[in-house]
Protein backbone atom coordinates (compact mmCIF):
# COMPACT_ATOMS: atom_id res chain seq x y z
CA UNK A 1 0.00 0.00 0.00
CA UNK A 2 1.12 3.79 -0.60
CA UNK A 3 3.71 5.03 1.88
CA UNK A 4 3.04 1.56 4.35
CA UNK A 5 6.28 0.44 5.48
CA UNK A 6 7.01 -2.62 7.12
CA UNK A 7 8.98 -2.38 10.88
CA UNK A 8 11.48 -5.15 9.37
CA UNK A 9 11.86 -3.86 5.77
CA UNK A 10 15.47 -1.68 4.89
CA UNK A 11 14.38 -1.21 0.81
CA UNK A 12 17.19 0.85 0.58
CA UNK A 13 20.66 2.27 2.80
CA UNK A 14 20.30 4.96 4.81
CA UNK A 15 20.45 8.33 3.26
CA UNK A 16 23.77 9.73 3.69
CA UNK A 17 23.50 13.63 2.39
CA UNK A 18 26.80 14.87 2.96
CA UNK A 19 28.55 12.10 0.38
CA UNK A 20 25.55 13.13 -2.16
CA UNK A 21 26.79 16.85 -1.95
CA UNK A 22 30.55 15.91 -2.01
CA UNK A 23 29.40 13.89 -5.16
CA UNK A 24 27.47 16.80 -6.50
CA UNK A 25 30.29 19.35 -5.98
CA UNK A 26 32.86 17.06 -7.97
CA UNK A 27 30.61 17.06 -10.58
CA UNK A 28 29.53 20.32 -11.15
CA UNK A 29 31.53 23.75 -12.39
CA UNK A 30 32.19 26.07 -9.67
CA UNK A 31 29.62 28.79 -10.77
CA UNK A 32 26.76 26.35 -10.89
CA UNK A 33 27.83 25.22 -7.20
CA UNK A 34 28.43 28.85 -5.77
CA UNK A 35 24.88 29.75 -6.95
CA UNK A 36 23.23 26.40 -5.35
CA UNK A 37 24.86 26.67 -1.99
CA UNK A 38 25.32 30.60 -1.89
CA UNK A 39 23.10 32.48 1.15
CA UNK A 40 22.66 35.89 1.15
CA UNK A 41 24.55 38.69 2.93
CA UNK A 42 27.27 37.43 5.49
CA UNK A 43 25.33 33.97 5.36
CA UNK A 44 24.47 34.24 8.95
CA UNK A 45 21.04 32.40 8.45
CA UNK A 46 22.37 30.06 5.97
CA UNK A 47 24.74 28.70 8.71
CA UNK A 48 22.09 28.49 11.21
CA UNK A 49 19.60 26.50 9.10
CA UNK A 50 20.34 22.93 9.88
CA UNK A 51 21.19 23.37 13.27
CA UNK A 52 17.70 24.68 13.94
CA UNK A 53 16.22 21.60 13.33
CA UNK A 54 19.02 19.92 15.74
CA UNK A 55 18.15 21.94 18.72
CA UNK A 56 14.75 19.77 19.21
CA UNK A 57 14.67 16.14 21.13
CA UNK A 58 12.08 13.55 20.45
CA UNK A 59 9.65 12.01 23.66
CA UNK A 60 9.00 9.20 22.42
CA UNK A 61 5.57 7.08 23.35
CA UNK A 62 6.43 3.32 24.24
CA UNK A 63 4.22 0.51 23.59
CA UNK A 64 2.49 1.47 20.28
CA UNK A 65 1.49 -0.98 17.71
CA UNK A 66 4.07 0.20 14.69
CA UNK A 67 4.67 -3.45 12.82
CA UNK A 68 3.96 -0.63 9.79
CA UNK A 69 4.11 2.70 9.53
CA UNK A 70 2.54 4.76 7.54
CA UNK A 71 4.08 7.98 6.05
CA UNK A 72 1.06 8.56 3.54
CA UNK A 73 -0.67 11.67 3.23
CA UNK A 74 -2.88 13.59 1.32
CA UNK A 75 -2.27 16.93 0.09
CA UNK A 76 -4.97 19.11 -2.26
CA UNK A 77 -6.84 16.25 -3.57
CA UNK A 78 -3.17 14.15 -4.11
CA UNK A 79 -2.52 10.94 -2.18
CA UNK A 80 1.92 10.78 -2.06
CA UNK A 81 3.59 8.39 -0.36
CA UNK A 82 6.08 10.69 1.79
CA UNK A 83 4.86 14.38 3.41
CA UNK A 84 7.40 15.63 0.60
CA UNK A 85 7.66 18.19 -1.96
CA UNK A 86 10.48 18.92 -4.18
CA UNK A 87 11.07 22.55 -3.53
CA UNK A 88 11.25 25.27 -6.50
CA UNK A 89 14.89 25.54 -7.23
CA UNK A 90 15.79 27.75 -10.80
CA UNK A 91 17.31 26.37 -14.09
CA UNK A 92 17.54 22.21 -13.04
CA UNK A 93 19.65 22.69 -16.60
CA UNK A 94 22.39 23.58 -14.80
CA UNK A 95 22.70 20.75 -12.62
CA UNK A 96 21.76 17.65 -15.20
CA UNK A 97 20.84 17.83 -19.00
CA UNK A 98 17.84 16.20 -18.50
CA UNK A 99 16.50 19.21 -16.17
CA UNK A 100 13.09 19.65 -14.66
CA UNK A 101 12.08 16.85 -16.36
CA UNK A 102 14.43 14.24 -14.50
CA UNK A 103 13.56 16.06 -11.51
CA UNK A 104 9.61 15.60 -11.55
CA UNK A 105 10.17 12.37 -13.17
CA UNK A 106 12.19 11.01 -10.13
CA UNK A 107 9.76 12.75 -7.48
CA UNK A 108 6.95 10.74 -9.47
CA UNK A 109 8.58 7.56 -8.72
CA UNK A 110 8.98 7.68 -5.21
CA UNK A 111 5.15 9.27 -4.74
CA UNK A 112 6.48 12.63 -3.62
CA UNK A 113 5.20 16.17 -5.47
CA UNK A 114 7.24 18.47 -7.39
CA UNK A 115 7.54 22.40 -7.78
CA UNK A 116 8.52 23.42 -10.90
CA UNK A 117 10.15 27.16 -10.74
CA UNK A 118 9.22 30.01 -12.74
CA UNK A 119 12.57 30.24 -13.82
CA UNK A 120 12.43 26.47 -15.55
CA UNK A 121 15.29 25.63 -17.93
CA UNK A 122 12.70 23.28 -19.54
CA UNK A 123 9.11 24.46 -20.35
CA UNK A 124 6.55 23.30 -18.27
CA UNK A 125 4.75 21.61 -20.93
CA UNK A 126 7.92 19.56 -21.38
CA UNK A 127 7.92 19.22 -17.37
CA UNK A 128 4.35 18.06 -17.18
CA UNK A 129 4.98 15.29 -20.22
CA UNK A 130 7.39 13.71 -18.22
CA UNK A 131 5.65 14.00 -14.66
CA UNK A 132 4.39 10.56 -13.24
CA UNK A 133 3.08 12.51 -10.03
CA UNK A 134 1.04 15.56 -8.72
CA UNK A 135 3.24 19.04 -9.71
CA UNK A 136 2.86 22.41 -8.92
CA UNK A 137 3.71 26.28 -10.29
CA UNK A 138 5.61 28.28 -8.07
CA UNK A 139 5.03 32.12 -9.13
CA UNK A 140 7.28 35.04 -9.24
CA UNK A 141 4.36 37.71 -10.31
CA UNK A 142 5.90 39.94 -13.56
CA UNK A 143 5.41 43.46 -13.94
CA UNK A 144 3.89 42.77 -17.14
CA UNK A 145 0.93 41.13 -15.65
CA UNK A 146 -0.07 39.43 -19.10
CA UNK A 147 3.19 37.31 -18.64
CA UNK A 148 2.57 35.69 -15.33
CA UNK A 149 -1.27 35.39 -16.71
CA UNK A 150 0.25 33.30 -19.72
CA UNK A 151 2.70 31.31 -17.62
CA UNK A 152 -0.10 30.56 -15.46
CA UNK A 153 -2.60 29.44 -17.89
CA UNK A 154 0.19 27.25 -19.68
CA UNK A 155 0.52 25.11 -16.23
CA UNK A 156 -2.87 25.04 -15.60
CA UNK A 157 -3.75 23.36 -18.79
CA UNK A 158 -0.55 21.20 -18.45
CA UNK A 159 -1.95 19.67 -15.15
CA UNK A 160 -0.62 21.65 -12.17
CA UNK A 161 -2.35 20.89 -8.90
CA UNK A 162 -1.28 24.23 -7.00
CA UNK A 163 0.16 27.67 -7.48
CA UNK A 164 3.11 28.80 -5.24
CA UNK A 165 3.09 32.43 -4.49
CA UNK A 166 7.15 33.26 -3.40
CA UNK A 167 6.28 35.98 -0.91
CA UNK A 168 9.99 36.28 0.50
CA UNK A 169 11.67 37.73 -3.41
CA UNK A 170 10.21 40.93 -4.35
CA UNK A 171 13.44 41.51 -5.48
CA UNK A 172 16.99 38.82 -5.71
CA UNK A 173 18.83 39.82 -2.45
CA UNK A 174 22.43 40.78 -2.85
CA UNK A 175 24.65 37.17 -2.67
CA UNK A 176 28.17 37.36 -2.54
CA UNK A 177 29.23 34.21 -3.72
CA UNK A 178 26.72 33.71 -6.81
CA UNK A 179 27.99 37.53 -8.29
CA UNK A 180 27.94 35.65 -11.58
CA UNK A 181 24.44 33.66 -11.07
CA UNK A 182 22.50 36.52 -12.45
CA UNK A 183 23.82 35.61 -16.34
CA UNK A 184 23.79 31.29 -15.67
CA UNK A 185 20.24 31.72 -14.59
CA UNK A 186 18.92 34.48 -17.35
CA UNK A 187 20.45 32.35 -20.15
CA UNK A 188 18.44 29.48 -18.82
CA UNK A 189 15.53 30.65 -18.21
CA UNK A 190 15.25 31.92 -22.05
CA UNK A 191 13.11 28.62 -23.32
CA UNK A 192 10.26 29.11 -21.10
CA UNK A 193 9.94 32.92 -20.24
CA UNK A 194 11.53 34.21 -23.21
CA UNK A 195 8.40 33.59 -25.82
CA UNK A 196 5.91 35.78 -23.62
CA UNK A 197 8.29 38.99 -24.42
CA UNK A 198 7.29 39.68 -27.74
CA UNK A 199 9.28 42.78 -28.17
CA UNK A 200 9.48 44.01 -24.75
CA UNK A 201 12.75 44.57 -22.51
CA UNK A 202 13.90 41.63 -20.87
CA UNK A 203 12.92 43.66 -17.74
CA UNK A 204 9.23 42.70 -18.21
CA UNK A 205 10.54 39.16 -16.62
CA UNK A 206 11.59 40.61 -13.86
CA UNK A 207 9.42 39.93 -10.42
CA UNK A 208 7.03 43.11 -9.60
CA UNK A 209 8.48 44.33 -5.72
CA UNK A 210 5.03 46.08 -5.95
CA UNK A 211 2.89 42.98 -5.41
CA UNK A 212 0.88 42.31 -2.06
CA UNK A 213 -1.81 39.88 -0.49
CA UNK A 214 -4.03 41.04 -3.20
CA UNK A 215 -2.73 38.89 -5.89
CA UNK A 216 -3.43 35.69 -3.71
CA UNK A 217 -7.00 35.74 -4.62
CA UNK A 218 -6.22 37.41 -8.51
CA UNK A 219 -3.96 33.57 -8.99
CA UNK A 220 -6.51 31.77 -7.71
CA UNK A 221 -9.66 33.11 -10.28
CA UNK A 222 -6.86 32.90 -12.84
CA UNK A 223 -6.45 29.27 -12.20
CA UNK A 224 -9.01 27.78 -10.31
CA UNK A 225 -6.46 26.56 -8.67
CA UNK A 226 -5.04 26.35 -4.71
CA UNK A 227 -2.50 28.98 -3.90
CA UNK A 228 0.07 28.37 -1.43
CA UNK A 229 2.02 31.32 0.14
CA UNK A 230 6.23 30.58 0.45
CA UNK A 231 8.33 32.25 2.47
CA UNK A 232 6.31 33.31 5.59
CA UNK A 233 8.22 33.48 8.93
CA UNK A 234 5.39 34.94 11.15
CA UNK A 235 1.83 33.70 12.40
CA UNK A 236 0.28 37.51 11.60
CA UNK A 237 1.42 37.09 8.15
CA UNK A 238 -0.04 33.36 7.70
CA UNK A 239 -3.45 34.69 8.58
CA UNK A 240 -3.22 37.51 6.85
CA UNK A 241 -2.35 35.20 3.83
CA UNK A 242 -5.36 32.97 4.69
CA UNK A 243 -7.99 36.08 4.51
CA UNK A 244 -6.77 36.77 1.73
CA UNK A 245 -7.75 33.70 -0.13
CA UNK A 246 -4.31 31.46 0.63
CA UNK A 247 -5.06 27.86 0.41
CA UNK A 248 -1.41 26.65 2.37
CA UNK A 249 1.39 28.47 3.65
CA UNK A 250 5.14 27.59 3.43
CA UNK A 251 7.30 28.73 6.40
CA UNK A 252 10.43 28.86 4.59
CA UNK A 253 13.50 31.72 4.28
CA UNK A 254 14.26 31.03 1.01
CA UNK A 255 16.80 28.51 1.89
CA UNK A 256 18.46 31.77 3.46
CA UNK A 257 18.91 33.68 0.19
CA UNK A 258 17.24 36.52 0.59
CA UNK A 259 16.85 38.81 4.17
CA UNK A 260 20.04 37.49 5.98
CA UNK A 261 19.75 37.14 9.65
CA UNK A 262 16.28 35.91 9.33
CA UNK A 263 14.95 33.36 11.57
CA UNK A 264 15.55 29.85 11.12
CA UNK A 265 12.13 28.26 10.14
CA UNK A 266 12.67 25.66 12.47
CA UNK A 267 11.94 28.37 15.37
CA UNK A 268 9.30 30.23 12.96
CA UNK A 269 7.20 26.93 12.34
CA UNK A 270 5.52 26.27 15.77
CA UNK A 271 4.19 30.16 15.99
CA UNK A 272 2.84 29.82 12.40
CA UNK A 273 0.95 26.79 12.61
CA UNK A 274 -0.31 28.01 15.91
CA UNK A 275 -1.65 31.12 14.04
CA UNK A 276 -3.21 28.91 11.05
CA UNK A 277 -4.53 27.05 13.71
CA UNK A 278 -5.52 24.17 11.41
CA UNK A 279 -7.66 26.46 8.63
CA UNK A 280 -5.12 25.21 5.75
CA UNK A 281 -2.02 23.16 5.15
CA UNK A 282 1.21 24.28 6.78
CA UNK A 283 4.77 23.27 4.87
CA UNK A 284 8.03 24.28 5.65
CA UNK A 285 11.27 24.00 4.41
CA UNK A 286 15.19 25.07 5.14
CA UNK A 287 17.81 23.30 5.95
CA UNK A 288 15.97 19.90 6.39
CA UNK A 289 18.89 17.19 5.24
CA UNK A 290 17.17 13.73 6.60
CA UNK A 291 14.52 12.13 8.59
CA UNK A 292 15.57 13.17 11.47
CA UNK A 293 14.73 16.90 10.77
CA UNK A 294 11.84 15.71 8.34
CA UNK A 295 10.08 14.16 11.87
CA UNK A 296 11.09 16.81 14.02
CA UNK A 297 9.41 19.45 11.28
CA UNK A 298 6.22 17.29 11.39
CA UNK A 299 6.21 16.87 15.32
CA UNK A 300 6.27 20.71 15.35
CA UNK A 301 2.88 20.65 13.44
CA UNK A 302 4.09 20.60 9.16
CA UNK A 303 1.75 19.25 6.91
CA UNK A 304 5.13 18.44 4.46
CA UNK A 305 8.54 19.23 4.14
CA UNK A 306 10.04 20.83 1.12
CA UNK A 307 13.99 19.68 0.02
CA UNK A 308 16.05 22.03 -2.24
CA UNK A 309 19.73 21.61 -2.13
CA UNK A 310 19.07 18.08 -1.59
CA UNK A 311 17.07 17.29 -4.22
CA UNK A 312 19.85 19.69 -6.61
CA UNK A 313 22.45 17.29 -5.41
CA UNK A 314 20.41 13.82 -6.15
CA UNK A 315 19.64 15.38 -9.54
CA UNK A 316 23.17 16.13 -10.35
CA UNK A 317 24.42 12.75 -9.10
CA UNK A 318 21.77 10.81 -10.61
CA UNK A 319 19.31 12.51 -12.47
CA UNK A 320 15.89 11.47 -11.99
CA UNK A 321 17.15 7.93 -10.92
CA UNK A 322 19.24 10.00 -8.38
CA UNK A 323 16.07 12.39 -7.37
CA UNK A 324 14.02 8.84 -6.70
CA UNK A 325 16.53 7.30 -4.77
CA UNK A 326 16.98 10.46 -2.61
CA UNK A 327 13.23 10.77 -1.83
CA UNK A 328 12.58 7.38 -1.06
CA UNK A 329 15.41 6.46 1.06
CA UNK A 330 14.22 9.47 2.67
CA UNK A 331 11.01 7.69 3.28
CA UNK A 332 12.16 4.73 4.64
CA UNK A 333 14.51 6.35 7.03
CA UNK A 334 11.39 8.75 8.19
CA UNK A 335 9.10 5.18 8.80
CA UNK A 336 12.11 3.35 10.38
CA UNK A 337 12.47 6.49 12.97
CA UNK A 338 8.73 6.65 13.21
CA UNK A 339 8.26 3.39 14.44
CA UNK A 340 10.96 4.22 17.01
CA UNK A 341 9.00 7.13 18.36
CA UNK A 342 5.76 5.35 19.06
CA UNK A 343 3.85 7.16 15.71
CA UNK A 344 2.24 4.56 13.22
CA UNK A 345 1.16 7.15 10.84
CA UNK A 346 1.65 10.91 10.34
CA UNK A 347 -1.73 11.78 12.08
CA UNK A 348 -0.12 10.07 15.54
CA UNK A 349 2.45 12.99 15.97
CA UNK A 350 1.67 15.88 17.16
CA UNK A 351 4.40 18.60 19.42
CA UNK A 352 4.51 16.46 22.61
CA UNK A 353 6.81 14.16 20.69
CA UNK A 354 9.35 16.82 20.59
CA UNK A 355 10.84 19.75 23.24
CA UNK A 356 13.75 22.23 22.54
CA UNK A 357 16.93 21.47 24.01
CA UNK A 358 18.97 24.19 25.23
C1 LIG B 1 15.98 28.31 -4.57
N1 LIG B 1 14.73 28.68 -4.03
C2 LIG B 1 13.77 29.18 -4.88
N2 LIG B 1 12.53 29.49 -4.39
C3 LIG B 1 11.57 29.95 -5.23
O1 LIG B 1 10.46 30.21 -4.76
N3 LIG B 1 11.81 30.07 -6.58
C4 LIG B 1 13.02 29.79 -7.12
O2 LIG B 1 13.21 29.91 -8.35
C5 LIG B 1 14.05 29.37 -6.26
N4 LIG B 1 15.29 29.09 -6.75
C6 LIG B 1 16.25 28.54 -5.94
C7 LIG B 1 17.46 28.15 -6.49
C8 LIG B 1 18.41 27.50 -5.69
C9 LIG B 1 19.70 27.05 -6.30
C10 LIG B 1 18.14 27.25 -4.32
C11 LIG B 1 19.12 26.53 -3.44
C12 LIG B 1 16.94 27.67 -3.78
C13 LIG B 1 14.40 28.41 -2.62
C14 LIG B 1 13.85 26.98 -2.44
O3 LIG B 1 12.57 26.86 -2.99
C15 LIG B 1 13.75 26.57 -0.97
O4 LIG B 1 13.00 27.53 -0.26
C16 LIG B 1 15.09 26.37 -0.26
O5 LIG B 1 16.05 25.83 -1.15
C17 LIG B 1 14.93 25.45 0.93
O6 LIG B 1 16.11 25.32 1.64
P1 LIG B 1 17.12 24.08 1.44
O7 LIG B 1 16.30 22.80 1.39
O8 LIG B 1 17.87 24.32 0.18
O9 LIG B 1 17.98 24.17 2.65
C1 LIG C 1 17.13 32.07 -6.21
C2 LIG C 1 16.00 32.67 -6.98
C3 LIG C 1 16.00 32.40 -8.41
O1 LIG C 1 16.97 31.84 -5.02
O2 LIG C 1 14.78 32.39 -6.40
O3 LIG C 1 18.23 31.89 -6.78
Amino acid sequence: MLGVVTASDRVVPPLDIAVLRQRAQALLPPAVWDYIETGAGAETSLDEAENAWHRWRFRPHVLRDVRTVDTSTTLYGDRLALPVVVAPTASHGLYHPDGERASVAGAGASGAAFCVSTRTSRTFEDVAAAATGPWWMQVYVTAARDITEAMVGRCVDAGASALVLTGDTPYVSRRARAEHAAALVDAAADDNLGRHLTGRDISALAADPGITTEQIRWLHELSGLPVLVKGVLRGDDATACLDAGAEGIVVSNHGARQLDRVVPTASALPEVVAAVGGRAPVLVDGGLRNAYDVLVALALGADAVLLGRPAIYALACGGADGVRDLLTALQDDLAHLMGLAGAPDLAALDPSYVVASG
